[in-house]
């Protein structure tokens, strides 16, 4: 039985690892996920200089899912180049430079440093107060990677590059997006970010359960699933459909086993963990693993690629 998986040219010895997020700001959180049971580690996403992020309550979680808004709050990215001495796993740097201007230094920088196994572009951050998310601005996003992939294909080391997208809810989008990305290198992409903006209410004080922004944040956990796997499943029949060789990363209210199950089923090469991580921390990971083994052995199934993308539609 085996849960190995590729993304891209990179072998991962397990289809489980951290969302960017929680736990992944700090050299010691960083170490603690190099040696845990994720198959790879993912850092927060960084900016040119550190940030303190948004005023707290900034994060709450209960039962059914998160709301967050944080605001990158982040030890800038040469803290995350230098963490590289310390990892072992792959290790990816989640790159959120604000501006295309501190984006492209960013880059430059990690690819400079020849120490870092790839990025994940974040184009969907829905907490900086002022500014839109980029990914559902079609002509910026265009923009942006054009600029960003005129730096990388300057390089010829192996680089894993994805991009982190929000929720799509409009089956128009996957194509238009498909349109986009194909035009570059990109290896894989992951769905979901956090649905933005989203507000969580508390009736008996009457109030909101964070303090920026009004109180709207990136909602995640088990709330939003489903958009999670239908972003998956529409982005992987779309690259299906045109022959693209891009892995999807699910991402979005998984808990168990059988989350990341039927994530798989939906076309995800890999999945991520982020507000089930934040909860449980690193145990998180061998359980996944274990209750994900244990389904597949039920059902006879000996490696990912023996479900992968086999959804069915209901007769
Ligand atoms: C933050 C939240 C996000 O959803 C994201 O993609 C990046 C950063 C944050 O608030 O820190």
């Amino acid at each position: 039985m085996s849960l190995h998986t590729n993304i891209g040219f990179q072998l991962l010895d397990t289809c489980i690892y951290n969302a960017s997020g929680p736990r992944c700001t700090s050299l010691k959180e960083l170490i603690q996920l190099d040696k845990s049971h994720s198959s790879l580690v993912l850092s927060k996403s960084s900016t040119v200089l550190p940030r303190e992020g948004n005023v707290k309550p900034r994060y709450y979680h209960n039962e059914l899912g998160s709301i967050n808004s944080m605001g990158l709050p982040n030890q800038g990215f040469q803290y995350y180049i230098d963490s590289a001495n310390a990892i072992s796993k792959p290790y990816l740097i989640s790159v959120n430079g604000l501006t295309l201007e501190d984006t492209k230094l960013i880059i430059t920088k990690i690819l400079q440093s020849n120490k870092i196994n790839g990025i994940e572009i974040n184009l969907s951050c829905p907490n900086i107060i002022g500014k839109g998310q980029l990914a559902y601005d079609l002509v910026e996003m265009e923009r942006y990677l054009s600029e960003i992939f005129i730096i990388i294909n300057q390089y010829s080391f192996p680089f894993l590059v994805g991009l982190k997208l929000p929720p799509y809810f409009d089956l128009h989008w996957y194509p238009q997006i498909t349109n986009i990305i194909k035009k570059f290198n990109v290896h894989y992409i992951t769905c979901i970010n956090s649905i933005g903006n989203g507000l969580l209410v508390d009736s008996e004080t009457e109030s909101t359960v964070i303090k920026p922004k009004g109180g709207m944040g990136g909602i995640g956990g088990q709330y939003i699933k489903p958009i999670g796997l239908s972003n998956v499943r529409n982005f992987y029949l779309e690259f299906q459909k045109q022959n693209l060789k891009i892995d999807v990363i699910g991402c979005g209210g998984i808990e168990s086993g059988e989350d990341i199950f039927e994530y798989i089923l939906c076309g995800a090469s890999a999945v991520q963990i982020g507000t089930q991580f934040y909860r449980e921390g690193i145990k998180c990971f061998p359980r996944l693993q274990q209750e994900l083994k244990d389904i597949m052995s039920k059902k006879g199934y000996r490696c990912l690629d023996d479900f992968k993308g086999k959804l069915q539609i209901i007769n």
